[in-house]
Protein backbone atom coordinates (compact mmCIF):
# COMPACT_ATOMS: atom_id res chain seq x y z
CA UNK A 1 0.00 0.00 0.00
CA UNK A 2 3.55 2.17 0.34
CA UNK A 3 4.16 2.10 -3.17
CA UNK A 4 5.68 5.25 -3.67
CA UNK A 5 4.48 7.60 -0.54
CA UNK A 6 7.04 9.03 1.10
CA UNK A 7 7.84 7.24 4.48
CA UNK A 8 6.00 8.36 7.72
CA UNK A 9 6.05 6.50 11.00
CA UNK A 10 2.82 7.06 13.31
CA UNK A 11 3.63 6.61 17.04
CA UNK A 12 1.99 7.39 20.36
CA UNK A 13 1.73 11.08 20.89
CA UNK A 14 4.25 12.00 23.41
CA UNK A 15 3.87 15.13 26.04
CA UNK A 16 7.01 16.56 24.54
CA UNK A 17 5.53 16.68 20.76
CA UNK A 18 1.98 18.02 21.93
CA UNK A 19 2.48 21.69 22.27
CA UNK A 20 4.50 21.83 19.34
CA UNK A 21 1.76 19.42 16.79
CA UNK A 22 -1.03 21.75 18.78
CA UNK A 23 0.98 24.87 17.43
CA UNK A 24 0.38 24.30 14.02
CA UNK A 25 -3.01 22.41 14.46
CA UNK A 26 -4.03 26.28 15.34
CA UNK A 27 -3.27 27.30 11.83
CA UNK A 28 -6.36 28.71 10.61
CA UNK A 29 -5.79 26.56 7.18
CA UNK A 30 -5.24 23.79 8.85
CA UNK A 31 -7.56 24.23 12.01
CA UNK A 32 -10.15 25.06 8.76
CA UNK A 33 -10.23 21.51 7.74
CA UNK A 34 -10.79 20.05 10.85
CA UNK A 35 -14.51 19.63 12.13
CA UNK A 36 -14.76 20.93 15.71
CA UNK A 37 -11.29 22.28 15.86
CA UNK A 38 -12.25 26.25 15.66
CA UNK A 39 -12.27 26.78 19.69
CA UNK A 40 -8.32 25.69 19.27
CA UNK A 41 -7.96 29.40 17.87
CA UNK A 42 -8.38 30.56 21.21
CA UNK A 43 -5.08 29.57 23.07
CA UNK A 44 -6.63 29.01 26.13
CA UNK A 45 -8.51 25.72 25.43
CA UNK A 46 -4.94 24.55 24.80
CA UNK A 47 -3.94 22.32 27.72
CA UNK A 48 -8.00 21.43 27.37
CA UNK A 49 -7.17 19.52 24.20
CA UNK A 50 -4.30 17.54 25.14
CA UNK A 51 -6.62 16.24 28.43
CA UNK A 52 -9.51 15.74 26.15
CA UNK A 53 -7.13 13.41 23.87
CA UNK A 54 -5.44 11.74 27.00
CA UNK A 55 -9.50 11.11 28.55
CA UNK A 56 -10.77 9.89 25.06
CA UNK A 57 -7.85 7.63 24.84
CA UNK A 58 -8.31 5.97 28.24
CA UNK A 59 -11.82 5.45 27.61
CA UNK A 60 -10.50 3.20 24.62
CA UNK A 61 -12.82 5.53 22.37
CA UNK A 62 -10.16 7.01 20.67
CA UNK A 63 -6.67 6.22 19.46
CA UNK A 64 -4.05 9.32 18.48
CA UNK A 65 -0.76 9.47 16.18
CA UNK A 66 1.69 11.74 15.84
CA UNK A 67 3.22 11.91 12.07
CA UNK A 68 6.46 11.70 12.14
CA UNK A 69 9.51 12.00 9.17
CA UNK A 70 11.74 8.79 9.52
CA UNK A 71 14.23 11.27 11.64
CA UNK A 72 11.44 11.49 14.02
CA UNK A 73 10.56 14.93 13.32
CA UNK A 74 6.12 15.43 13.93
CA UNK A 75 4.81 16.85 11.18
CA UNK A 76 1.30 15.90 11.94
CA UNK A 77 -1.68 14.09 13.77
CA UNK A 78 -4.31 11.25 12.92
CA UNK A 79 -6.71 9.60 14.76
CA UNK A 80 -9.31 6.85 15.21
CA UNK A 81 -12.49 8.46 16.69
CA UNK A 82 -15.54 7.29 17.72
CA UNK A 83 -13.58 3.60 18.06
CA UNK A 84 -15.93 0.55 18.48
CA UNK A 85 -13.41 -3.00 17.69
CA UNK A 86 -16.60 -5.05 18.37
CA UNK A 87 -18.63 -3.78 15.52
CA UNK A 88 -15.52 -3.12 13.74
CA UNK A 89 -16.06 0.45 12.57
CA UNK A 90 -13.97 3.81 13.72
CA UNK A 91 -13.69 7.45 11.91
CA UNK A 92 -10.67 9.01 10.92
CA UNK A 93 -9.14 11.98 11.30
CA UNK A 94 -5.73 13.57 9.99
CA UNK A 95 -4.14 16.97 9.90
CA UNK A 96 -0.86 17.94 8.74
CA UNK A 97 1.86 20.94 9.16
CA UNK A 98 0.79 23.27 6.61
CA UNK A 99 4.70 24.02 5.63
CA UNK A 100 4.25 19.96 4.61
CA UNK A 101 1.24 20.02 2.68
CA UNK A 102 1.57 18.69 -0.67
CA UNK A 103 4.56 16.55 -0.33
CA UNK A 104 2.26 12.96 0.36
CA UNK A 105 2.71 13.20 4.06
CA UNK A 106 -1.12 13.18 4.30
CA UNK A 107 -1.59 9.88 1.63
CA UNK A 108 0.76 8.19 3.81
CA UNK A 109 0.06 9.06 7.05
CA UNK A 110 -3.81 8.03 6.42
CA UNK A 111 -2.50 4.88 4.28
CA UNK A 112 -0.35 3.70 7.39
CA UNK A 113 -3.54 4.73 9.66
CA UNK A 114 -5.89 2.37 7.17
CA UNK A 115 -3.13 -0.42 7.38
CA UNK A 116 -3.20 -0.54 11.38
CA UNK A 117 -6.62 -0.39 11.51
CA UNK A 118 -7.76 -2.51 9.39
CA UNK A 119 -4.29 -5.06 9.84
CA UNK A 120 -4.06 -4.75 14.06
CA UNK A 121 -7.32 -3.58 15.33
CA UNK A 122 -9.94 -5.48 12.96
CA UNK A 123 -11.64 -2.76 11.74
CA UNK A 124 -13.94 -3.20 9.34
CA UNK A 125 -15.37 -0.41 8.09
CA UNK A 126 -13.85 3.41 8.60
CA UNK A 127 -15.86 6.67 8.20
CA UNK A 128 -13.78 10.20 6.92
CA UNK A 129 -15.90 13.50 6.63
CA UNK A 130 -14.42 16.29 4.80
CA UNK A 131 -15.88 20.03 4.45
CA UNK A 132 -17.13 19.88 0.75
CA UNK A 133 -14.43 22.61 -0.12
CA UNK A 134 -11.40 20.59 1.10
CA UNK A 135 -10.08 19.31 -2.46
CA UNK A 136 -6.57 17.92 -1.01
CA UNK A 137 -8.80 15.50 1.95
CA UNK A 138 -10.99 14.23 -0.73
CA UNK A 139 -8.52 13.44 -3.23
CA UNK A 140 -6.26 12.11 -0.41
CA UNK A 141 -9.40 9.88 0.37
CA UNK A 142 -10.60 9.11 -3.13
CA UNK A 143 -6.89 7.90 -3.72
CA UNK A 144 -6.93 5.69 -1.24
CA UNK A 145 -9.96 4.25 -2.02
CA UNK A 146 -12.63 5.26 0.09
CA UNK A 147 -15.61 6.52 -1.82
CA UNK A 148 -18.00 9.24 -1.25
CA UNK A 149 -21.30 7.93 0.31
CA UNK A 150 -24.54 10.05 0.90
CA UNK A 151 -25.38 10.50 4.54
CA UNK A 152 -27.80 12.14 6.62
CA UNK A 153 -27.30 15.80 7.17
CA UNK A 154 -23.98 15.90 5.65
CA UNK A 155 -24.54 18.34 3.22
CA UNK A 156 -26.35 20.55 4.89
CA UNK A 157 -23.07 20.72 7.53
CA UNK A 158 -21.76 21.60 4.35
CA UNK A 159 -19.44 17.90 4.62
CA UNK A 160 -18.74 15.44 2.46
CA UNK A 161 -18.82 11.66 4.29
CA UNK A 162 -16.32 8.83 2.76
CA UNK A 163 -16.22 5.13 3.16
CA UNK A 164 -14.13 2.37 3.18
CA UNK A 165 -14.93 -0.88 3.74
CA UNK A 166 -11.32 -3.73 4.19
CA UNK A 167 -11.19 -6.75 2.56
CA UNK A 168 -9.99 -10.19 3.74
CA UNK A 169 -7.22 -9.96 2.00
CA UNK A 170 -3.57 -7.47 3.13
CA UNK A 171 -3.79 -4.20 1.38
CA UNK A 172 -7.03 -5.89 -0.53
CA UNK A 173 -10.27 -2.83 -0.06
CA UNK A 174 -13.25 -3.07 -1.28
CA UNK A 175 -14.88 0.47 -1.64
CA UNK A 176 -17.82 0.97 0.76
CA UNK A 177 -21.38 0.30 -1.33
CA UNK A 178 -24.07 2.75 0.61
C1 LIG B 1 -5.76 17.18 3.98
C2 LIG B 1 -4.25 17.17 4.35
C3 LIG B 1 -4.03 16.20 5.50
C4 LIG B 1 -3.47 16.71 3.10
O1 LIG B 1 -2.10 16.61 3.51
P1 LIG B 1 -0.93 16.64 2.43
O2 LIG B 1 0.30 16.13 3.09
O3 LIG B 1 -0.88 17.95 1.78
O4 LIG B 1 -1.50 15.54 1.40
P2 LIG B 1 -0.74 14.87 0.20
O5 LIG B 1 0.49 15.64 -0.17
O6 LIG B 1 -0.60 13.43 0.54
O7 LIG B 1 -1.80 15.07 -1.00
C5 LIG B 1 -3.11 14.56 -0.87
C6 LIG B 1 -3.83 14.77 -2.19
O8 LIG B 1 -4.05 16.17 -2.41
C7 LIG B 1 -3.58 16.50 -3.72
N1 LIG B 1 -3.10 17.87 -3.70
C8 LIG B 1 -1.90 18.32 -3.32
N2 LIG B 1 -1.86 19.64 -3.45
C9 LIG B 1 -3.07 20.02 -3.93
C10 LIG B 1 -3.65 21.28 -4.25
N3 LIG B 1 -2.97 22.42 -4.13
N4 LIG B 1 -4.94 21.30 -4.68
C11 LIG B 1 -5.64 20.16 -4.81
N5 LIG B 1 -5.13 18.94 -4.49
C12 LIG B 1 -3.87 18.89 -4.07
C13 LIG B 1 -2.47 15.51 -3.98
O9 LIG B 1 -2.21 15.39 -5.37
C14 LIG B 1 -3.03 14.26 -3.39
O10 LIG B 1 -3.95 13.65 -4.28
P3 LIG B 1 -3.49 12.41 -5.20
O11 LIG B 1 -3.11 11.31 -4.27
O12 LIG B 1 -4.70 12.12 -6.01
O13 LIG B 1 -2.33 12.90 -6.01
C15 LIG B 1 -3.74 18.59 4.71
O14 LIG B 1 -4.05 19.48 3.66
C16 LIG B 1 -4.31 19.10 6.03
O15 LIG B 1 -3.80 18.84 7.09
N6 LIG B 1 -5.42 19.89 5.93
C17 LIG B 1 -6.04 20.45 7.13
C18 LIG B 1 -6.74 19.40 7.97
C19 LIG B 1 -7.72 18.56 7.17
O16 LIG B 1 -8.30 19.04 6.21
N7 LIG B 1 -7.89 17.27 7.57
C20 LIG B 1 -8.79 16.37 6.87
C21 LIG B 1 -10.13 16.25 7.49
S1 LIG B 1 -10.06 15.56 9.14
Amino acid sequence: MTGLMPEVSLRKPETVDLPFLVHLMKDPDVAAGIPGSAYLQNSGDFQEFIRAIRQKEESGSELHFSVCLPDGEPVGMCALHDLDVRAGRARIGYWIGKRWWGRGYGKSAVSALVEMAFQNLGIKELVAESSGSNVRSARLLASLGFREAEADGAAARGMRVFHLVANKGKGDNTVYKP
